[in-house]
């Protein structure tokens, strides 16, 4: 969106000048209906929308799959690990299978055994990387399992085969459902005496998700994370459906990646938890994230190891930035610091006068006169 006019991204988005104008009015920018946006404008009209903006050129923020598809050179691309997030209700043994997947015991050294983070974990299946981001199940963490469904390519239903569908496997339901992703269903805790399959089945098959042995196109799995029992069968199928998606990114590029959780640690200062979406991250890389900046001082994997970069989907932890970054916002590595810099520093300017405009108030009426 390079020379685009207010008018003509209003309706490109649904909406009519006024509002546009309105909006960026309220920030102190002065536009009419004919004026060019500039690039921060459009940035601002998108977070206010709610919508995605692709800005081009300072920000490379490219969405290769679906924006750029004639321009971008994809003679570097190559097929990228699949993103798969875990989901379901509490206590179905999400942590648990992840755990048996990696060979850990993470579950059995969470506070009350709950999980209350969003957790990441690279690993290495016939050669092959999958990267997997655990979601808690407690309904009080609805905002992670919402961001959760927002970076994943694939999303793992997990319902314990003994309880069957719960109040989270609806909402997880409806997220999954939502991010349009392809979707197995690993019925859990089959080592059980009352576990029950068919009633798994049958409940998901009343909800539109019906199993391939039913006539449907979802796959059911039937797992114990306590035995290991049906876990490979699982990851295969996570491979099978991977290929389907043909994946594909770009490892010469700058980085491009998603904070799934940020926090301030005590001698390390901020500490961003990413997975690469394009790219490839290297310590020293300079790097702005929402309206933070800096260089990358160290990368750790997810074992807590000091690697000196991140590949396409891998995950791990960056230190580096100013200040603790949003959860959910685009890191991306570019030429330059006063590249970062300033982008950071727009960002946060905008901000500010967002925050401020809050209590401006002109109705649309008194704009009419700009229009
Ligand atoms: P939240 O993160 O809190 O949503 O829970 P979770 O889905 O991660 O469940 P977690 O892995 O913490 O497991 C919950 C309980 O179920 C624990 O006591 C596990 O030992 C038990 N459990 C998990 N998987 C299995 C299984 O395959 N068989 C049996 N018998 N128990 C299991
Ligand atoms: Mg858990």
């Amino acid at each position: 969106p390079e020379d685009i006019r207010v008018y003509e991204f209003a309706e490109a988005c649904g909406k009519t000048p006024a509002e546009v104008i309105t909006v960026l009015f309220h920030l102190g920018m002065m536009v009419t209906k004919n004026d060019f946006l500039k690039q921060d404008e459009l940035e601002i009209l998108g977070e206010e929308f709610g919508i995605e903006v692709t800005v081009k050129d300072a920000l490379e923020d490219v969405n290769y799959e679906e924006t750029y598809d004639e321009e971008i050179d994809k003679s570097s691309f190559v097929t990228r690990p699949p993103v798969v997030t875990i989901m379901g209700h509490v206590d179905h043994g999400k942590t648990s299978l992840l755990d048996r997947i990696r060979s850990s015991k993470v579950a059995s050294g969470e506070a009350g055994g709950i999980t209350q983070h969003i957790n990441s974990y690279t690993i290495t299946k016939n050669g092959q990387k999958i990267t997997f981001v655990d979601t808690p199940g407690h309904e009080a963490f609805s905002a992670m399992r919402t961001r959760g469904a927002n970076v994943t390519d694939i999303i793992i239903i997990v319902v314990a085969a003994d309880d069957g569908v719960k109040a989270q496997t609806e909402e997880v339901i409806s997220h999954a459902k939502a991010s349009g992703c392809p979707i197995i269903v690993a019925m859990n805790k089959m080592d059980k005496e009352s576990a029950n399959p068919d009633m798994v089945k049958a409940q998901m098959a009343e909800r539109n998700l019906t199993p391939v042995d039913w006539g449907g196109d979802i796959e059911f799995i039937g797992v114990s994370a306590r035995t290991g029992d049906g876990v490979d069968e699982l990851l295969e199928n996570i491979l099978i459906q991977a290929e389907l998606l043909e994946l594909q990114a770009d490892p010469t590029a700058k980085a491009k990646a998603t904070v799934i959780e940020a926090s301030l640690e005590k001698g390390r200062g901020p500490v961003a938890n990413i997975i690469v979406q394009n790219g490839t991250l290297r310590v020293g890389d300079n790097i702005v994230c929402d309206t933070t900046f800096g260089r990358v001082k160290a990368i750790t994997n997810d074992m807590g190891e000091i690697v000196k970069e991140l590949g396409l989907s891998e995950t791990g932890t960056v230190l580096g930035l100013n200040e603790v970054p949003t959860t959910g916002s685009s890191l991306v590595a570019m030429d330059s610091e006063k590249e970062v810099r300033d982008i950071a520093t727009t960002r946060a300017e905008h901000a500010r006068a967002k925050e401020l405009s809050k209590s401006t108030k002109v109705s649309l009426e008194e704009m009419s006169g700009l229009i």
